[in-house]
C-alpha cells in the first residue's frame, strides 16, 4: 500500500487488514471495502445503509449537522431564491450553471419534448377513474419504454441524452393527465408559450371551456417547489433507480422504479401523509395528544413531515419551504387557514418538547410543502407525484452520472443469513 495514502486498520482474530481510506471534497472519509471479502472473507452488516457509501458522486452533497445542501457546490437557498427550475435542471445535468447561449438551447429542447405520444392517451384510459395518480404514473412512466424505442440504448450516449430530455419535458404532462384522469376533466396539452412551471399549472387546472390565467404568485411557488425537491443525494428512490440501472435497465423502467419508491409515506408520500394528518388533527386542542401518541413506543403513529435520516439540526429545504408557505397564503389571503394554525402550533410545540429535541426531530420539506400545494388548490393525492416531477431530474443525473462511469457494476448486496441450515425435506405425512 501506498505509505501516503491514508489507510483504516481492521483486526479479525490474529489478523490485520489495511482498508483504503478515501478523501472526499468534503463530509467524512470512507474506508474502501471492495477487496474486504475476498481478503478476509467477511460481510460488512448495514441495514438501511446508514455508515455505507453505495458510490461516488460530484452531483449533490448535504451536510446534515450543519443543514447544508449543496448541488454542485451551489446551496439551496441561493438556488431557490436566485435561479429557476430549468437553470437547476442544466447544472444537476451538466455541472455547471448555463451561460445565455446554453439556457436558451436547454429551454428550447424541453419545451419542444413536451407532448406525448398521442396514443399513451390510451395508457391513461386504462386505469380505473378513481385511480391514485401516483399509480397511474408508475405505470405511464414504465410504458414509455414502449413508446420512445429510439432512446432507450443505454450504451448509445445520445440516446441517453434525448432519453432524459424526453423524461423531464414530458413529467409535468403525466403528472397533470393523471390529476385530468382521477378527477374526470380533459387531458390540457401542452402550451410551449409558458415556462416549465406555468405550463404545468396550466394542464392542471385549465379547462378547454375558458380561458386560464396562470396566477404568477402561484408560478413562482411552484417553480421554487420544483428546485427544493428536484436532487437529494442517495436517498431511496435514487438509490432505486440506480440500483434498477445498474443492471442495464432501459431510463424508462428505472425511473417508474423510483416514482414507486418515492410514493411510501416515509419518503416522498410524507407530504401527502403530513397534511392528511393535519386533518386528522383537526383542531389546536387535539395537538397534546398526538404529541403523546407519536412519543408512545406501543404506537406506530409518527408526525409526519418530522425527522430527517441525515439533516440532524434542520432541513435547509424546510426554512426556504416555510418562508414561501408564509409568502404563498399571505399573497393569496389565507393568512387565517385553520391547517395553517395547526402545523404552527405543532410545530412549536414539537420544538421545545425533550422527545423531540433529544432525538434532532424538528419539520422536513414535507412539513410545508403540503401546505402551499394546498393553498393553490391541489387535492392531497397530487402532492406526491409533484415531489416525483421535481425529483426526475436528480434521478436523471444520478443515472447519466452512474452509466457514464467506468466502474459501474450490477448493484449486489450480501446479508447476514439467520435462517435454518441444510436440513432433509419431509414428507407431509410426517409433518
Ligand atoms: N415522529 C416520532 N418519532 C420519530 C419520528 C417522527 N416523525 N421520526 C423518527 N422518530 C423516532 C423513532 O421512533 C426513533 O426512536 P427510537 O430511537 O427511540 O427508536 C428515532 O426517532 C430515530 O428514528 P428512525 O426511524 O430510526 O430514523 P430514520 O433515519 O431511519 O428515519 C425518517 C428517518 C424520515 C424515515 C423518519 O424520521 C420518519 O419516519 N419521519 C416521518 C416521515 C417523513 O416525514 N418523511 C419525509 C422525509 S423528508 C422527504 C424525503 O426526503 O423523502
Amino acid at each position: 500500500m501506498d505509505k501516503n495514502k491514508k489507510s483504516a486498520r481492521l483486526t479479525i482474530g490474529d489478523e490485520n487488514y489495511e482498508l483504503p481510506l478515501f478523501t472526499p471534497t468534503a463530509g467524512p472519509e470512507v474506508i474502501d471495502i471492495r477487496k474486504l471479502y475476498s481478503r478476509a472473507g467477511v460481510f460488512t452488516y448495514d441495514p438501511g445503509f446508514t455508515s455505507t457509501a453505495a458510490c461516488d458522486s460530484t452531483i449533490t452533497f448535504i451536510d446534515g449537522s450543519k443543514g447544508e445542501l449543496l448541488h454542485r457546490g451551489y446551496p439551496i437557498d441561493q438556488l431557490a431564491s436566485k435561479s429557476h427550475f430549468l437553470e437547476v435542471c442544466s447544472l444537476l445535468i451538466d455541472g455547471k450553471l448555463p451561460n445565455h447561449e446554453e439556457l436558451k438551447a436547454f429551454k428550447g429542447t424541453i419545451t419542444r419534448h413536451t407532448m406525448l405520444h398521442e396514443q399513451m392517451v390510451n395508457f391513461f384510459r386504462g386505469f380505473r377513474r378513481d385511480a391514485h395518480p401516483m399509480a397511474i404514473m408508475v405505470g405511464v412512466v414504465g410504458a414509455m419504454s414502449a413508446f420512445y424505442h429510439d432512446s432507450t440504448d443505454i450504451n448509445d450516449e445520445r440516446q441517453r441524452e434525448i432519453a432524459s430530455h424526453r423524461l423531464i419535458a414530458k413529467m409535468p404532462t403525466i403528472a397533470a393527465w393523471a390529476y385530468k384522469y382521477s378527477i374526470g376533466q380533459p387531458f390540457i396539452y401542452p402550451r410551449n408559450d409558458l415556462d416549465y412551471a406555468a405550463n404545468f399549472i396550466h394542464m392542471c387546472f385549465a379547462v378547454p371551456a375558458e380561458e386560464y390565467v396562470v396566477d404568477p404568485i402561484l408560478r413562482r411557488a411552484m417553480d421554487r417547489i420544483l428546485i427544493l425537491h428536484a436532487d437529494h443525494e442517495q436517498n431511496a428512490s435514487t438509490s432505486t433507480v440506480r440500483l434498477a440501472s445498474s443492471s442495464g435497465a432501459n431510463p424508462f423502467a428505472c425511473i417508474a422504479a423510483g416514482i414507486a419508491c418515492l410514493w411510501g409515506p416515509a419518503h416522498g408520500g410524507a407530504n401527502q401523509a403530513c397534511l392528511e394528518m393535519l386533518k386528522h388533527i383537526g383542531h389546536v386542542e387535539r395537538i397534546p395528544e398526538f404529541i403523546n401518541r407519536a412519543k408512545d413506543k406501543n404506537d406506530p403513529f409518527r408526525l409526519m413531515g418530522f425527522g430527517h435520516r441525515v439533516y440532524k439540526n434542520f432541513d435547509p429545504r424546510a426554512l426556504v419551504m416555510k418562508q414561501s408557505a408564509d409568502e404563498v397564503l399571505d399573497l393569496l389571503g389565507i393568512e387565517d387557514n385553520p391547517l395553517l394554525q395547526i402545523a404552527k402550533e405543532l410545530e412549536s410545540i414539537a420544538l421545545q418538547d425533550d422527545y423531540f429535541v433529544k432525538k434532532k426531530l424538528f419539520p422536513n420539506v414535507d412539513f410545508y410543502s403540503g401546505i402551499i400545494l394546498e393553498a393553490m388548490g391541489f387535492p392531497t393525492s397530487m402532492f406526491t407525484p409533484i415531489f416525483a416531477l421535481s425529483r426526475t431530474v436528480g434521478w436523471i443525473s444520478q443515472w447519466k452520472e452512474m452509466i457514464a462511469d467506468p466502474q459501474n457494476k450490477i448493484g449486489r448486496p450480501r446479508q447476514l443469513y439467520l435462517g435454518e441450515t441444510e436440513r432433509d425435506y419431509v414428507d407431509i405425512k410426517y409433518r
